[in-house]
């Protein structure tokens, strides 16, 4: 697949096979996915997989009581990447102290940039991904016991899609692009 196809073909897959995932698809995925350009090279973002059934469907029972769809989402996805940015890192000096004023907003930034990488990664190893943004934080990190220095950004579903999903209307051009 060519980048161009790889970046206009992406899509948020919700039905997936039941082909189980291995450690070697995600390291596949994620060793693509590192090579996103992130705040001075600080690497603040961490990948954490979840490839146990009963696990996942504890995250999906427990981390997205007040967002059904997502715990459908789950139960449907092979596997989860929870996506993780390693607060203080992104945005700020090396002595702590911020580096602009937009305060931990880098730290989001590059976990979106991750995360776009990680779904082109995967597309192009003709994987589909979901990002959900919708979960309880807190069941989480205390479910995987995650450091509280990490920030949990994202909940990826990856797996092997039944079908690629027509893309979603795009707004037009002149919307969303100024020539000034
Ligand atoms: C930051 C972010 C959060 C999202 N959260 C959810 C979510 O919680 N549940 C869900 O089903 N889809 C979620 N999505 C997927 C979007 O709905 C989807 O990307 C959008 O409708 C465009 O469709 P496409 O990805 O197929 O192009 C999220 C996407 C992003 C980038």
């Amino acid at each position: 697949m060519d980048a161009i196809q790889c970046l206009i073909s992406r899509r948020s897959v919700r039905e997936y096979k039941d082909t189980p995932l291995s450690r070697q698809d995600i390291e596949n995925v994620v060793e693509i996915s590192q090579m996103a350009s992130c705040w001075e090279n600080t690497q603040p973002i961490r990948y954490v997989a979840v490839l146990d059934k009963e696990l996942k469907d504890k995250i999906a029972e427990e981390c997205t009581k007040k967002f059904p769809w997502n715990t459908e989402n789950i139960h449907e996805a092979p596997a989860l990447v929870i996506l993780c940015a390693v607060k203080g890192l992104s945005g700020y000096e090396p002595d702590g102290t911020p580096s602009t004023s937009k305060g931990t907003h880098w730290q989001s930034f590059d976990a979106g940039v991750a995360a776009a990488h990680f779904c082109l990664a995967a597309n192009a190893l003709e994987l589909g991904t979901l990002i959900m943004g919708r979960y309880d934080e807190g069941k989480i990190k205390e479910i995987l016991r995650l450091p509280d220095e990490y920030d949990v950004s994202a909940i990826i579903a990856i797996g092997y899609p039944v079908v690629i999903p027509a893309a979603n209307e795009r707004k037009p051009l002149k919307e969303v692009l100024a020539f000034l």
